[in-house]
């Protein structure tokens, strides 16, 4: 962890400053707008296969670009490391996992395969179709821009079909750098260091993702359970 502070020009996600007020409204969450990210653990397999399972045969091919079929897909969550990788979640009202994101360690990889770029993080991500357009993608990019910095990355590199304009559009919004190669396309987003900063800002956000998710767990329990007596 460095203790530089981020050139002025950069917001709390490392990004640079839009160039218009709406969009700078758009780019820094209010308050009302903070949208809870909780970490996921490897206790969380199960949920994050149910989630990846309720997408569609496009949004699959979209996510993993190819056809993946349920027993790869399931292959694929039984070996997250969730000790060198990060993955986190959105959570809707009746506390279904809405939206996952997966960052995963490159070790030794800059853009074009070049190791002395330094470390970087692939991002991968899903919303469900329920939860699109509301800007659920974009908060997670941010939300992994950030950990990826406390990570030590120095880049973060998303792999997405050419065709798959949102999450173009959310990595070229970040700044990235977008090469396409037919139907491939490689995007490369270069991240200033971590800071103190960023670091309370990730331990603050964790945990209150945790603690909202616990409260709201609780109050559906307890309705369940009021149900329950009102109806015996
Ligand atoms: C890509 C995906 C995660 C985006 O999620 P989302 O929550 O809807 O994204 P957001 O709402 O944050 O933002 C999407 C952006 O793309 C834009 N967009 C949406 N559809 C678009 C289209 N057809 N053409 C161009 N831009 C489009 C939106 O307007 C928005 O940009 P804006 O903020 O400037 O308005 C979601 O579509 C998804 O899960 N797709 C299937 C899996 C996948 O493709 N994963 C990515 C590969 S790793």
């Amino acid at each position: 962890m460095t203790h530089t502070q981020p050139p002025r020009s950069l917001d709390r996600f490392g990004l640079q400053p839009p160039s218009d007020g709406a969009a700078a409204n758009q780019r820094r969450p209010t308050l009302d707008g903070w949208i809870p990210i909780r970490d996921l653990h490897a206790r969380h397999r199960r949920r994050i296969l149910d989630h990846l399972l309720q997408l569609d045969e496009r949004d699959r091919y979209l996510r993993f670009g190819f056809q993946i079929t349920q027993d790869q897909m399931a292959r694929y969550v039984a070996s997250i490391d969730f000790k060198r990788d990060e993955v986190f979640g959105i959570f809707n009202r009746k506390l279904q996992l809405v939206a996952v994101a997966h960052l995963a360690a490159m070790p030794g990889q800059g853009p074009h395969g070049d190791s002395s770029r330094g470390r970087a993080m692939e991002f991968g991500v899903s919303v469900l179709e329920s939860g699109r357009g509301k800007g659920l993608g974009m908060r997670l990019f941010q939300h992994a821009i950030m950990h990826a910095r406390n990570q030590g990355a120095s880049h973060m590199m998303i792999h997405a079909l050419s065709e798959n304009a949102p999450m173009l559009r959310i990595a070229a919004k970040a700044g990235a750098t977008v090469e396409r190669d037919g139907p491939d396309a490689e995007a490369w987003l270069k991240l200033p260091p971590d800071t103190v900063g960023s670091h309370i800002d990730s331990s603050l956000h964790s945990l209150a993702a945790e603690v909202i998710y616990r409260v709201k767990y609780r109050v559906m329990h307890i309705a369940d359970w009021l149900r329950l007596i009102a109806s015996a």
